[in-house]
């Protein structure tokens, strides 16, 4: 059984012993409590599903999520002329975790095929369209045997100590000592949201384009709703769930230890009294999200290491766009040989179910105020269609991304140290940080306890 398994599969056979936390209780009443094993922080794509699965489980489960709905990442816009355009997550690889969630909500799935008839690579900074050609056709069977040598990076908890010294080289020289420089524009695509790619530790890069990944695209074996509406399967959690999702809610102090969690809530019907046995942390792990946990010095220690990029996720209409078209911003002139653009920057644009409607991706080291980044991408939008006047119509600040730790941080073992932060004072962790950017890899990580 893998690693992670295992101490999820821990979480939930220990979810029935007695609590044994002392939180202040005597300010509230017994209305006010909510009794759980388990707690989940975070009701997004993997906080939500663990909820389901360990509801059917038989176990009782609180989630806690700022906003109003479920489902985190994954976000889908109903258009003026009633067409539901997703934003977010909209894709999943073909694994019996994602049939078996789908189909835990009768959802019927189908092929994904993107939306949109055709490519374009242009310079969104001036609008200028690469020469056919430019771009080298993408080797994935070379890059496949590449990855072949590193079969552990689906999940953090796999990483071998210590950590071979290739994967912490900048990706550009990787790319350069694997001589897979034909997949580089597009390994930057895919790892959109990780910063400037050529800079960052080669694992991250090679962790987002990974083996199920990649073979996935290759092979068209990607998995969609049949209505591409990648919310409906989270409403439903949410519906089903009731009133065990808090929504609209954060936490605001916690008492853990090894015997059981306590948090005080604050929810739109006041504050509440959580007493759990255990906890699920899915928020991303900057020590700011996870302050109100009341972080020890060991655990603070860890999580302040990491680092993150920042990352938008934004529709527009009335664009004068090309119909159909998906646009990729390719540089020629970028500082590197392969046409990729620094950042900050639009990095591209895909077309959608809905033909008036656009999604744009928009990157940057550090976080950017929202109306910079609005303004930046009109900008590159009105250089690709002169004289149009495109509006946005839905906007998702998407980070903190691309949540990691420095090369030297990772060869004096850091993921080593992390991991053996699960279970500690009856608190484990999931989500991008932890143990893969796909929901596929979020989802079976819990679903392997089964
Ligand atoms: C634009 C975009 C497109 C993507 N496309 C795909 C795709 O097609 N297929 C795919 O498999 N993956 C895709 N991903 C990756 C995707 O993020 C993950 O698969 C999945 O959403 C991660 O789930 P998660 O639960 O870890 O994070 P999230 O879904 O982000 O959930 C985290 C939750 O925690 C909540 N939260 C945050 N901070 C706190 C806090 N301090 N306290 C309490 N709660 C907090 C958030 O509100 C959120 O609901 C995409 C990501 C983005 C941004
Ligand atoms: C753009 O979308 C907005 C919001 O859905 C809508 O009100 C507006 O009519 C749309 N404009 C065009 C040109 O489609
Ligand atoms: C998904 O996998 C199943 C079982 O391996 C297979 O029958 C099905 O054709 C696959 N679907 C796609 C879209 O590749």
């Amino acid at each position: 059984m893998m690693r992670a398994n295992f101490l999820l599969g821990s979480l939930i056979s220990l979810a029935s012993y007695g609590l044994g936390a002392s939180p202040d209780t005597s300010s509230f009443s017994a209305a006010d409590t909510i009794q759980r094993d388990i707690a989940i922080i975070g009701g997004g794509s993997s906080g939500t599903h663990a909820a389901i699965k360990f509801k059917d489980a038989g176990k009782t489960v609180v989630v806690i999520e700022p906003q109003a709905q479920l489902g985190g990442h994954v976000k889908t816009f109903t258009t003026s002329s009633g067409v539901r355009v997703n934003y977010g997550p909209s894709n999943f690889q073909n694994s019996t975790a994602v049939t078996d969630w789908f189909s835990r909500f009768n959802i019927p799935m189908v092929q994904y095929q993107q939306p949109g008839t055709g490519d374009k690579y242009a310079d969104f900074s001036t609008g200028k369209e690469l020469a056919d050609g430019t771009l080298p056709h993408p080797d994935f069977g070379a890059y496949l045997q590449v990855l072949a040598k590193f079969p552990y990076l689906e999940d953090f908890a796999h990483l071998p100590n210590p950590i071979p010294d290739d994967l912490l080289l900048p990706f550009g020289q990787f790319v350069e000592k694997y001589k897979i420089q034909s997949v580089a524009y597009t390994l930057a695509q895919f790892a959109t949201s990780n910063g400037n790619v050529f800079e960052q530790p080669a694992l991250y890069i090679l962790k987002v384009a990974d083996i199920p990944y990649v073979q996935g695209i290759i092979n068209g074996a990607v998995l969609a709703p049949a209505s591409y509406d990648a919310q409906s399967v989270f409403q439903k959690a949410q519906d089903f769930l009731g009133s065990d999702a808090l929504v609209s809610s954060t936490v605001s102090s916690a008492t853990r230890s090894n015997s059981g969690v306590s948090l005080v809530v604050n929810t739109p019907k006041g504050k509440k009294l959580i007493k759990a046995n255990k906890l699920l942390v899915t928020a991303p792990p900057k020590v700011d999200n996870l302050k109100p946990l009341g972080l020890d010095s060991r655990e603070s220690g860890i999580f302040s290491k990491f680092q993150n990029k920042a990352f938008y996720t934004v529709l527009l209409n009335n664009t004068g766009l090309e119909e159909g078209f998906r646009y990729y911003n390719a540089k020629p002139d970028a500082g590197n040989t392969y046409n990729v653009p620094t950042l900050p920057v639009l990095q591209f644009i895909w077309a959608t179910k809905d033909v008036d409607t656009y999604w744009a991706w928009y990157s940057c080291v550090n976080t950017l105020p929202d109306e910079t980044v609005k303004a930046n991408i009109i900008k590159d939008f009105k250089t690709l269609a002169p004289g149009s006047n495109p509006q946005i119509i839905a906007y998702s600040n998407a980070g903190p991304s691309g949540v990691g730790v420095s090369a030297d941080e990772i060869k004096k073992g850091f993921y080593t140290d992390l991991f053996k932060l699960q279970g500690y004072k009856n608190t484990w962790y999931t989500g991008s940080a932890w143990i893969s950017d796909h929901s596929a890899g979020l989802w079976k990580w819990v679903l392997g306890m089964y």
